[in-house]
């Protein structure tokens, strides 16, 4: 089950930056292989947002009239995206997800599961409800580049800063007045304040965090049956994504025999890295 301390902490601090009565460029708040698969898909197609949040994607998908639920672990996230977006959706862990093998055609987990605390039975699951021929859109942070260094330090200190009732106000002045001031300026000035300030809490103060190279996720993939149909590393941003094809079920590939080989070969591949 997921920590109660996560669930807290995006129910006080929901993912919550884009402004649902303001629309912007689509593309300035879905990164651009998100958007290419959501502009490809059938409105028949059913798409599962895992870890929607308050629906910056499930906004979308509707209003291309897509078939869609989100699931979240924060109630008060679930809550803002069915308010706003009016698509059911369901309180959830994404270690257990609540839908049958197969549900979907498509399944979204954008910047959720490197925030749980497992994050290879999240991918597992996440593609458990996925139908054989579906696809799946992951986005995870990158090892490298400058988001990792920034998590540990200043992140660290703003963390320990955020304990203590004297010293939150230090962290208001000197680390989110500063990033807002950012953010608005390369927002064009669509950025708020509460906007800027989720964005912050999301970034620096966030209790759990994985950091998943490229090898990990083909490695997951390899051990299932999936298969990566693009790969957009992101430059210069903080995370890295994914879109990952379900096979067709074929004989054989569920061979133990087999999975021992492939086992084996990813050791060999490791080890004359
Ligand atoms: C950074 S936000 C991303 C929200 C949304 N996917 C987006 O891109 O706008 C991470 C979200 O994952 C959710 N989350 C974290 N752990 C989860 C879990 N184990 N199961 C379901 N949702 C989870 C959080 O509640 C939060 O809303």
């Amino acid at each position: 089950m997921g920590d109660p301390e996560s669930a807290t902490f995006y129910d006080q601090h929901p993912f919550d930056w884009v402004p649902s009565d303001v629309p912007e460029k689509i593309e300035s708040v879905v990164s651009r292989p998100l958007v290419e698969l959501i502009r490809s898909l059938d409105v028949n197609s059913l798409v599962l947002d895992i870890g929607c949040g308050p629906g910056r994607v499930l906004g979308f998908l509707k209003r291309r009239g897509i078939r869609c639920i989100g699931l979240d672990r924060s109630r008060v996230s679930l809550g803002l995206a069915i308010k706003r977006y009016d698509r059911p959706g369901a309180v959830g862990d994404n270690l257990h997800l609540p839908f049958a093998d197969g549900t979907a055609d498509v399944v979204i987990s954008d910047g959720v599961i490197h925030h749980t605390e497992d994050p290879l039975t999240a991918f597992t699951e996440n593609f458990r409800i996925l139908k054989p021929g579906g696809r799946m859109y992951l986005a995870v942070y990158k090892p490298n580049g400058r988001y990792p260094r920034l998590y540990k330090f200043p992140g660290g200190l703003i963390r320990d800063a955020l304990m203590r009732e004297w010293s939150k106000p230090f962290v208001t002045v000197f680390f989110q007045v500063p990033y807002y001031a950012i953010h608005f300026v390369r927002s064009g000035g669509k950025r708020t304040w509460s906007g800027a300030r989720n964005l912050f809490y999301d970034y620096f103060v966030t209790p759990r965090v994985a950091f998943l190279p490229r090898r990990t996720i083909e490695e997951w993939c390899e051990k299932q049956q999936a298969r990566i149909i693009r790969y957009d590393e992101n430059r210069g941003q903080n995370v890295h994504s994914f879109l990952v094809a379900k096979e067709q079920q074929t004989q054989g590939r569920h061979d133990p025999a087999k999975v021992v080989v492939q086992e084996r070969l990813i050791q060999e591949k490791r080890e004359t890295a």
